[in-house]
């Protein structure tokens, strides 16, 4: 038995941003952006032909935290005019932190009380503001998820704020504002996009709608990323590279992500890895160790990789290092110890529980001597 529900209308193509005044329709609109120089031309491109914007919060910086996003709370609930809609411009920290605004119209606190309490506290608003999400990153799939990934860096925790109305109503996915994205982002963006699809294939709420945008998506990035590395102004690979960011989301919507997710938000929170680099490097250790644990799991993962899934995974080490990626955590400055009881938490964390294979194949794929197998 399975279910597949995702909202969003999506927008696809090469010039689609002129579109987003549409799409607005003269409703009172705020704007979550960047605050650099291509950002604030695209804010201007967009104020000519919808007006001017009642709200702009420009000071997006990756990873979006509890300080940055109480700060842009604040402001907005300071504004003259509360916004009717959201446009959000830029890559997932931007898409995320406007999921916040979107339910922040009573101030940042509520948003932290929800956030400390696990979803419990119902101290947001009914309903949020709507949202139209215009990612210029191909890879977080956040224009066509639900979902908010927040980070308190000062207490070294990450939060998901989850809520049905956080999908954004519309997705306008233009891939020609992606072309100024440089290598590191491309192909740490990338990753996370491979990730997602994959993650979506190896999860208990495997179903076959996510499988098929999933294996779209995963054959997608392993052809073309590597040619996007080496052109990054080809507008056909970035196409490519776009849709296939949409997929993996359209796909782990409806699933949520898996293990190397629960692995990677220790990495980012104590090492500053990129979330595209942390929850990919070892993408071939999760996929070795979800083999065999489901059929349709392996049936799947064999129409991307082929008939031969320890060869698919070593493949899938050889692609990581083509892309400069070492799939050893230490190369991250990750201590082995460290590592260690870092697998055990991700195993036992929200979505690590997601994850089909079992712990002793984790800690034998992974060489750990970890916790009782449960
Ligand atoms: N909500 C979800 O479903 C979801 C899924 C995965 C990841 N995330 C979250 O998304 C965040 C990461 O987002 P991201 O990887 O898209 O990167 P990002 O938004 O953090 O941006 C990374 C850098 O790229 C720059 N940049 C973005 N687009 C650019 C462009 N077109 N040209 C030039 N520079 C550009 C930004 O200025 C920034 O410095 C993390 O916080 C992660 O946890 C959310
Ligand atoms: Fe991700």
């Amino acid at each position: 038995m399975w279910t597949y529900c995702n909202p969003v209308s999506i927008h696809f193509g090469v010039g689609e941003f002129s579109r987003i005044a549409s799409l607005i329709d003269n409703r009172a609109y705020a704007v979550v952006t960047y605050g650099d120089a291509y950002f604030r031309g695209l804010l201007q491109q967009l104020e000519l032909t919808a007006g001017s914007a009642v709200f702009v919060v420009d000071t997006i910086a990756p990873n979006p935290d509890f300080v940055m996003l109480d700060a842009a709370c604040g402001a907005m609930t300071a504004a003259a005019r509360r916004p009717e809609v959201i446009v959000a411009i830029g890559g997932g920290s931007v898409l995320d932190a406007a999921k916040v605004l979107a339910t922040g119209a009573m101030g940042f606190d509520a948003v932290r009380e929800h956030l400390e309490s696990d979803g419990a506290s119902e101290s947001l608003p009914v309903a949020a503001i709507p949202l139209i999400a215009v990612p210029t990153t191909a890879g977080t799939g956040s224009e066509v998820t639900s979902w908010a990934t927040v980070w308190d860096t000062e207490n070294a925790q990450k939060y998901s704020l989850a809520r049905n109305d956080l999908y954004p109503s519309h997705a306008v996915v233009d891939p020609e504002l992606m072309r100024s994205l440089p290598l590191d982002q491309t192909i740490s963006t990338g990753l996370d996009a491979l990730s997602h699809a994959l993650e979506s294939i190896w999860n208990v709420n495997f179903n076959p709608v996510s499988a098929n945008f999933a294996v779209d998506a995963a054959k997608s990035v392993m052809k073309n990323l590597i040619p996007l590395s080496k052109n990054l102004d080809d507008l056909t690979l970035r196409s490519h590279m776009a849709e296939a960011a949409i997929k993996a989301g359209l796909a782990f919507s409806n699933t949520r992500t898996a293990l190397a997710h629960s692995l990677s938000y220790p990495v980012t929170l104590h090492h500053g890895v990129p979330h595209g680099i942390a929850c990919s490097f070892m993408l071939p250790d999760v996929m070795r160790s979800a083999l065999g644990a489901s059929v349709e799991c392996d049936q799947t993962l064999k129409r991307v990789f082929g008939e031969n899934l320890e060869a698919g995974a070593d493949r899938l080490t050889e692609f990581l290092t083509e892309l400069g990626v070492n799939s050893d955590p230490g190369s991250f400055g990750v201590a082995s110890e460290e590592w260690g009881n870092w697998i055990n938490a991700a195993i036992d964390g929200a979505r690590g529980k997601n994850f089909i294979g079992h712990r002793e194949q984790v800690h034998a794929v992974f060489n750990q001597v970890g916790s009782e197998p449960g």
